[in-house]
């Protein structure tokens, strides 16, 4: 929560207030149109326009976020909203922490090899969850469709991806260089931006 007030970004959703009650913290958020998964259900497959406005705009607010130390570590299609005029901002700051996390967190099928496999944890975990969205949202198909966790997990920790016919050079290009085994392959939020 505290981590969210102080993320002060245009492409950060902000956190307004916060007040606690006997049983509840609350926090006053600023209001978003829609997030990325409500886009993907009311539109199918992402037009490659749509798909590299969102991904620029996500990655801004991501940046920022790693250059100050902080992981957000459970970047999925809700944590991406999307305003009335059109600017997406990441949010849900719950289960960030300060970089080198070791908790197990996240959630499951935008979380990378190295949380499943209890390795230290760095920026880059979040890159490998911002391939998966992408994947997700261009194709709309789940980056590892595996019914069984154990399968998915498997398929998780060899970074292996069918990836379709579908899908441009340009962004297979991309999402391959987001969705690396190694942490410290992938493309940082940085680099993404100069793309
Ligand atoms: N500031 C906001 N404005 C509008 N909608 C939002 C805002 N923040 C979150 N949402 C939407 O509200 C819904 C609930 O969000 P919430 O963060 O509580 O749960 P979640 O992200 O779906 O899952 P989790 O429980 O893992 O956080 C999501 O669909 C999310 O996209
Ligand atoms: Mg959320």
């Amino acid at each position: 929560m505290l981590i969210q007030a102080e993320m002060q970004h245009k492409n950060v959703v902000s956190l307004i207030t916060t007040f606690a009650t006997s049983a509840q913290i609350h926090m006053i958020m600023e209001l978003m149109s829609h997030s990325l998964r409500q886009k993907m259900i009311s539109e199918g497959a992402l037009c490659e326009k749509d798909a590299s406005w969102i991904l620029h705009d996500a990655t801004n607010g991501i940046a920022f976020c790693h250059l100050h130390g902080v992981l957000h570590r459970d970047l999925k299609p809700e944590n991406i909203t999307i305003s009335d005029h059109g600017t997406a901002k990441i949010t849900d700051f719950g289960l960030s922490t300060n970089t080198k996390g070791l908790t197990a967190c996240g959630t499951e099928q935008y979380k990378a090899p190295e949380i499943w496999a209890h390795e230290e944890q760095t920026t880059s975990v979040d890159m490998w969850s911002l391939g998966c969205i992408m994947f997700e949202a261009l194709t709309k198909r789940l980056t590892f469709p595996q019914a069984k966790t154990s399968d998915m997990i498997a398929a998780i920790d060899s970074a292996k991806v069918s990836y379709p016919h579908s899908l441009s050079n340009v962004s297979k290009d991309l999402i391959q260089k987001l969705i690396v085994r190694k942490g410290g392959s992938r493309l940082t939020a940085s680099q993404v931006r100069h793309t």
